[in-house]
């Protein structure tokens, strides 16, 4: 999997399928949530099995709830191994946050605490679920608009905490760090340095909304900002060509507006190093 993906979401799937590879060379990959395919019939899982004959997947879950206190759903993990076993990904990614709590699901991704036993507990989960699943898991560092508390460790140690006790990968929503940035007051680059950047397996960018100055929304339902754009520039010189996804969730462009985005991507990344040899997941 190399170069930059695209997120497969249903809006996108007719213009993705009319073009295919030939008419877009800009674009690798692409990713889905596999919580929009499992145990559906119709036009989703025709659409993704077109797909997948023109593109490599990558798969992104929403609703493991890795930080959650209700124990993993083993007919969920059962179900999720099938379906990335049949769509022959490299990994599965997952959220570093809960989503659910004494059974019901928020479908919100909430923070955890940056502390010792937070790390401790979801790092266990971690292993649990990559024991369960027949590819690496990598988990992802989430937008939030409270601090969590109690927290004794900065988001980057908390990150790398995590994925060295649970010995997994890294999806860096690069994204994700620039909105915290911004809301809470860090420095986005400081962040993104205190991240362990040699178990970075894949990439996330998007856009984000201001909804006052100094308060950004992370929407998915933007274009790019040129401050993202230049944050995964100076990303992508410490990982290497790490593959790079760009996430619209909503308030589609026209299809060549999207593709532009796609495009730029792709110049930052070519411009990238090479990778230092990764450490093996698992
Ligand atoms: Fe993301």
């Amino acid at each position: 999997m190399r170069g930059v993906g695209l997120g497969l979401r249903s809006a996108l799937l007719d213009d993705l399928l009319a073009r295919g590879p030939e008419g877009l060379p800009a674009l690798g990959w692409l990713e889905c949530h596999p919580e929009n395919y499992m145990r559906r019939g119709g036009r989703f899982p025709d659409g993704l099995a077109r797909a997948r004959e023109l593109w490599p997947f990558a798969t992104h879950g929403l609703s493991m709830s890795l930080g959650g206190t209700d124990p993993l759903e083993r007919e969920y993990l059962r179900t999720l191994g099938g379906f990335l076993g049949d769509l022959a990904v490299p990994w599965h990614s997952d959220h570093l946050c809960f989503s659910s709590a004494q059974g019901v699901a928020t479908h919100e991704l909430l923070p955890l605490p940056f502390s010792e036993e937070a790390v401790r507990h979801v790092a266990r989960r971690v292993r649990e679920a990559q024991g369960a699943l027949p590819v690496p898991l990598a988990v992802e560092n989430v937008s939030y608009y409270v601090l969590p508390t109690p927290s004794t460790l900065d988001e980057g140690e908390f990150v790398s905490a995590v994925c060295a006790e649970a010995d997994c990968g890294l999806l860096l929503d690069v994204n994700n760090v620039f909105v915290n940035a911004e809301n809470h007051g860090g420095d986005a680059r400081k962040i993104i340095e205190k991240m362990p950047l040699d178990r970075v397996v894949q990439i996330h960018v998007a856009g984000h909304w201001y909804e006052e100055p100094s308060f950004i929304i992370d929407t998915h339902s933007e274009p790019v900002r040129e401050e993202v754009y230049e944050l995964l520039a100076f990303t992508l010189e410490r990982t290497g060509k790490v593959p790079v996804l760009l996430e619209r969730d909503d308030d589609f462009p026209p299809f060549e507006e999207l593709y532009a985005e796609i495009e730029q991507l792709d110049a930052i990344w070519r411009a990238a190093p090479e990778p230092a040899k990764k450490r093996a997941m698992r």
